[in-house]
């Protein structure tokens, strides 16, 4: 696809981190455009991209090659209807909304439209995302190959082989950055209980969270050898690892990430219900 030009739905957060990754990336500004409905927002998003800006979402998604709808769930049966009832033929579309099924991406936007279902996170804010997408049958290569360059721009993306694998996603690195969060939370609560500076205690932990990622990232070991190279036998470590085991935390991961699990096959069936009443 030759310069293609896309148009972002709802321009909050994750518009503003997906439209910055890709500008920083070289993806040309007079390729995008976004709309919304706050003026002060869209004033923020020209001056600081150089991007067309509308208030009118079916004025932005007019003759562009994909749009990226970026509105809260609640609200994206009433944003899709509105394209498909005042364009022609309503362009393809990735649609990053928690929950909300192909089938009924399918339903508001037309059975034909190439739909792809994307699942980010919040650390795509600071360009270290992690997204997982599943694409319907309508989906070509060209237009596969844009959804992976504008998640790859606010970190890295995988594409998953059944649309369920979205609801895994969800509770694996959706749900993720905030379970590393409790770990630094209770980290620090007991650095200061222990007697360290909270600021102290702060800066070391978030390098630590840091220095682990990059290691693994880095490394040709999974995270279980890991560990074990810098377990010294009868070491400090030893004695901790040994507690967390002991106080059964893979125990814990399995009922955390299945109770996550739940809770987003549950909000996929919530969303059909509604629609459907
Ligand atoms: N943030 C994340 O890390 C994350 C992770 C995974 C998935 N998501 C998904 O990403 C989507 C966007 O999340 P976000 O955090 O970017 O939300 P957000 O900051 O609230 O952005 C949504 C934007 O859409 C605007 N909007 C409201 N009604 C609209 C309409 N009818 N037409 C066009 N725009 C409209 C909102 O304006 P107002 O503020 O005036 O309502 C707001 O600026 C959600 O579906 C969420 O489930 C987000």
């Amino acid at each position: 696809m030759d310069k293609p030009k896309l148009a972002f739905i709802g321009g909050g957060n994750m518009a503003k981190s997906l439209i910055g990754g890709l500008i920083d990336k070289g993806f040309s500004s007079r390729c995008i455009s976004v709309s919304d409905p706050v003026k002060r927002n869209l004033d923020q998003l020209n001056r600081k991209f150089g991007i067309a800006t509308t208030s009118d979402n079916s004025i932005a998604a007019k003759d562009v090659d994909l749009i990226v709808l970026c509105v809260k769930p609640q609200i994206l049966e009433s944003v899709c209807k509105e394209l498909q009832a005042s364009l022609n033929q309503t362009p393809p579309a990735i649609s990053i909304a928690a929950g909300i099924p192909l089938s009924l991406l399918m339903d508001w936007l037309g059975e034909d439209t190439p739909i792809i279902r994307c699942m980010p996170n919040t650390p795509a804010l600071v360009q270290s995302g992690a997204a997982g997408m599943f694409a319907n049958q309508k989906v070509d290569k060209k237009l596969r190959n844009l959804a992976e360059e504008i998640f790859d721009a606010v970190g890295l993306c995988c594409w998953l082989e059944k649309e369920e694998d979205i609801d895994l996603v969800t509770a694996v690195s959706g749900s993720g950055p905030a379970y590393f969060f409790l770990f630094m939370e209770a980290m620090e609560k007991v650095a200061i209980d222990l007697g360290l500076d909270q600021e102290i205690s702060r800066k070391l932990i978030i390098q630590t969270v840091l220095g682990a990622a990059k290691m693994a990232a880095e490394s040709d070991m999974n995270p279980s050898e890991l560990r074990s190279c810098v377990t010294s036998p009868g070491g400090t470590t030893e004695k901790a690892v040994n507690a967390f085991l002991e106080g059964d935390i893979m125990g814990l991961f399995n009922k955390a990430m299945n109770k996550a699990l739940e809770r987003a096959t549950e909000m996929a069936k919530e969303a059909e219900n509604n629609t459907h009443n």
